[in-house]
């Protein structure tokens, strides 16, 4: 039996945290992907090496059927991704998401919302708690809000908004998903009414208006006050605040962190593809100093207001 799957990475716009509180979260799937190939044939199996311990631990939460799958054969792993690991840009969905996509095709009388369902649950090795936007956006396409996130399922609207480019940053992460979900949760515990509305105005935000024009204005705008608020639960980092203020500085209309945040990925949204350029070539200039020679990463993207297309890497 040979089984393959694919998932993709996520940019989270707006919502992150909050969503994981019942609130709504918008996101984009990303034109970046993991695969997984599943063999279990002697023959077929390729001399490279075995990845098996990297989906070993995933395996027991994903259900009885998986597990049952799993130890009926001796299983050859391959794993391939161009997904940046632990930055905020989901590449620990698209891995369970991948997986998850892989047995689906080994179990086929399984209903297909079990896909999300066991990317989902394996999620939990990773992050403790997730709220399932990143399984949905690993396994999903476009641009969607989720309007109640449940771990039961998640309802999913698309979202019309007008094109728009955007430059996403990658920083080194200075705290995991799991820790940050962690420090908002106590943060409910101890200030429950203040942290409770900072989380309900990151959700408002996610709501996205239709917008047929001049899209990067209002996203520009609602990320400056979704950064705030982000800010204000503790979420970002000083790094973090001053690569955003060199991409303002260089003509972005806005800009936030995306994901749980403590460095990793922040998105500067920019009115066309020459406005993203010179925003991300000042934020990669920004991140170079005595302290830290390396540049930060910085991808431009463009939503041409049905697909996003990767327009290129400016620091290569
Ligand atoms: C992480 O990509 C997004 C969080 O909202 C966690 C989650 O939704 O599971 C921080």
């Amino acid at each position: 039996m040979v089984l393959s799957g694919r998932a993709h990475g996520k940019l989270i716009l707006f919502g992150e945290h909050a969503v994981v509180h019942g609130f709504p979260a918008t996101g984009l799937t990303l034109p970046l992907s993991t695969r997984i190939h599943l063999s279990c044939e002697a023959d077929s199996i390729p001399k490279v090496e075995n990845q098996a311990g990297v989906i070993k631990p995933l395996i027991p939460y994903m259900g009885p059927e998986v597990l049952g799958l799993w130890h009926e054969h001796d299983w050859h792993v391959r794993v391939k991704s161009d997904v940046p690991m632990s930055c905020g840009l989901g590449s620990s969905a698209a891995l369970t998401g991948a997986l998850a996509h892989a047995w689906a095709q080994g179990l086929p009388h399984l209903p297909a919302q079990d896909t999300w369902r066991m990317a989902h649950q394996a999620e939990r090795y990773f992050h403790g708690q997730p709220s399932g936007v990143d399984t949905a956006l690993a396994l999903g396409q476009g641009l969607v809000t989720f309007q109640h996130a449940t771990t039961s399922m998640l309802k999913t609207e698309s979202c019309n908004i007008s094109p728009f480019t955007m430059v996403v940053g990658i920083l080194p992460r200075t705290q995991s998903t799991r820790t940050l979900v962690n420090h908002v949760n106590h943060q409910l515990k101890t200030e429950h009414d203040a942290t409770l509305s900072l989380l309900a105005e990151l959700g408002d935000l996610a709501v996205l208006p239709s917008v047929t024009d001049e899209a990067w204005t209002v996203l520009g705008d609602r990320a400056n006050q979704a950064q705030i608020l982000l800010q204000r639960l503790g979420l970002s980092t000083p790094a973090l605040d001053h690569s955003l203020a060199a991409g303002l500085s260089a003509g972005a209309y806005g800009g936030k962190l995306s994901g749980a945040g403590g460095g990793g990925a922040f998105v500067l949204f920019c009115q066309d593809t020459d406005s993203a350029c010179e925003v991300a070539r000042a934020v990669t200039a920004h991140s170079v100093s005595e302290q830290n020679p390396c540049p930060l990463q910085a991808h431009i993207y463009s939503w041409d207001g049905h697909i996003l297309h990767n327009s290129g890497d400016p620091t290569l």
